[in-house]
């Protein structure tokens, strides 16, 4: 019994997380789309999948947050009660554009369970260096905008903060639905 037992694929540890251990995430002061103050550690306790972005993002943006949101939802047909220890959350890396509420308005276009996020300039550089984002002014657009170039990562954090896994939306929601499915329990 025991040497079946060894051989079955369920006896096999978990393995570990893709970022176990990686320095990324930690505190943050940012603004919800009701002016109110959020801090990283108002989500001890919760999952987070977070992702920084600009809501005037022609396409890049809009599709990650669709495909991390339809991800989120299709695991929480299969798993409700483990999703429901999931937060989502956008943070904009366009202080200058990005208003609570412009923020606010983008996040409730895609789920009601997303939080938008932004801040002043200061706040947010100091979000996304703690998260290891890049992102810099980009190309004008037709109509007096401008692009912003910035790392397109959407990070799975454990209800401690730390990080756990990228979730892949370049390979769809189903995608992402799994690797949910692999660390949140
Ligand atoms: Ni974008």
């Amino acid at each position: 019994a025991f040497a079946v037992a060894a051989c079955s694929p369920t006896a096999e540890p978990p393995a570990e997380p893709p970022l176990a251990g990686a320095d990324i995430g930690g505190p943050f002061e940012l603004v919800n789309q009701d002016g109110e103050t959020v801090r990283w550690q108002d989500f001890d306790g919760q999952y987070r999948i977070v992702y920084f972005g600009f809501t005037y993002c022609p396409d890049i943006c809009p599709n990650d947050v669709q495909r991390m949101s339809q991800g989120l939802r299709m695991f929480a047909e299969s798993d409700p009660e483990s999703a429901a220890q999931v937060q989502s959350i956008f943070i904009s890396v366009d202080p200058e554009r990005d208003t609570p509420e412009i923020v606010g308005e983008f996040a409730a276009a895609f789920s009601d369970d997303l939080i938008g996020l932004t801040g002043s300039p200061e706040q947010v550089k100091t979000a996304a260096d703690n998260f290891r984002v890049f992102y810099s002014r980009g190309e004008n657009t037709p109509g007096g905008g401008y692009l912003v170039d910035h790392s397109a990562v959407v990070y799975l954090f454990g209800p401690s903060g730390e990080p756990l896994a990228t979730l892949p939306t370049d390979l769809g929601a189903q995608a992402v639905a799994a690797e949910l499915a692999k660390w949140v329990s």
